[in-house]
């Protein structure tokens, strides 16, 4: 039975995944590269029960990019089918177990009826709150800038006020706290354009799991690398407090004390 744990310091509340890898793992098995994206929500399911199970509050996937679009036409409506298919499968037990889904993203240009169940989707689980499913969906960290900044600018934010927190609010996520734990699945060492701004004090994992195969063991292993990091936001840390830094350091060996 799944068992909702208290949220402590070393669970990150806000986990963010680029779910990499779907191609490759269709492809090794001899599969088109449609029945990896139909896995890969397969794996989204299972890792976003896993998460509410683990107290983490927001989870925030990758699911289409603004550059998706390149891939070719065939790839691109299977996916906005396969995300058609998911929502009337998934969205019944997602709302039961309380998951609250949000899009981020640029709605405007997709297809009406994908936007339609996209807004559906959120409206069903506007009253749920153990965990904010955030799916991007034509989704950018640099159009996110960009369109916070227009927003801000039409909501008649003058120029010397629109700092950190002004633009932050005006974010398309910016009812989440900033992604504490950001994981990439299927090998590759980039961003790729995936919450540029939020992620700014982000731990980083990289995984050579490949999605499909990304489960709820992988990410405990995410959760437990995580627990190890030292997250110092600039500062110096625990490990560096009361050492005195460079100026005690260089007079501790100019003045021959031990
Ligand atoms: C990257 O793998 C994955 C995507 C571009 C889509 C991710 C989508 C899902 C996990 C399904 C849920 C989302 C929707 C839209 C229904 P890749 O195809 O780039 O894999 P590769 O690098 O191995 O080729």
């Amino acid at each position: 039975m799944a068992v909702t744990s208290p949220h402590s310091e070393s669970v990150p509340r806000h986990v963010a995944i680029v779910m990499d890898g779907n191609g490759r793992w269709a492809r090794k098995r001899f599969m088109p590269r449609g029945l990896g994206h139909k896995a890969g929500v397969d794996a989204l399911v299972k890792v976003v029960q896993a998460s509410a199970d683990r107290g983490i509050g927001y989870l925030t996937v990758f699911a289409f990019s603004s550059e998706n679009w390149k891939r070719p036409e065939e790839e691109v409506s299977g996916l906005m089918s396969l995300l058609l298919v998911a929502l009337s499968k998934h969205l019944t037990k997602l709302k039961a177990d309380g998951v609250r889904i949000r899009i981020a993203g640029d709605l405007a240009n997709v297809s009406e009826k994908v936007r339609n169940a996209l807004l559906d989707a959120e409206a069903a689980t506007v009253g749920n709150a153990r965990l904010t499913l955030t799916v991007a969906f034509n989704y950018g960290g640099r159009w996110d800038i960009v369109q916070a900044c227009q927003r801000a600018i039409a909501a008649g934010v003058a120029a010397d006020k629109l700092d950190e927190a002004a633009l932050s609010r005006h974010m398309a996520m910016s009812y989440a706290p900033d992604p504490d734990l950001f994981i990439r699945t299927g090998g590759e060492v980039r961003l790729s354009n995936f919450l540029l701004w939020q992620s700014a004090y982000a731990e980083l994992v990289f995984t050579e799991c490949l999605w499909p195969d990304f489960d709820a063991d992988e990410l405990d292993r995410a959760l437990a690398v995580y627990a190890q990091r030292e997250r110092r936001f600039g500062d110096v840390g625990s490990s560096g407090q009361g050492e005195g830094g460079i100026g005690h350091a260089l007079s501790a060996s100019s003045s021959g004390n031990p």
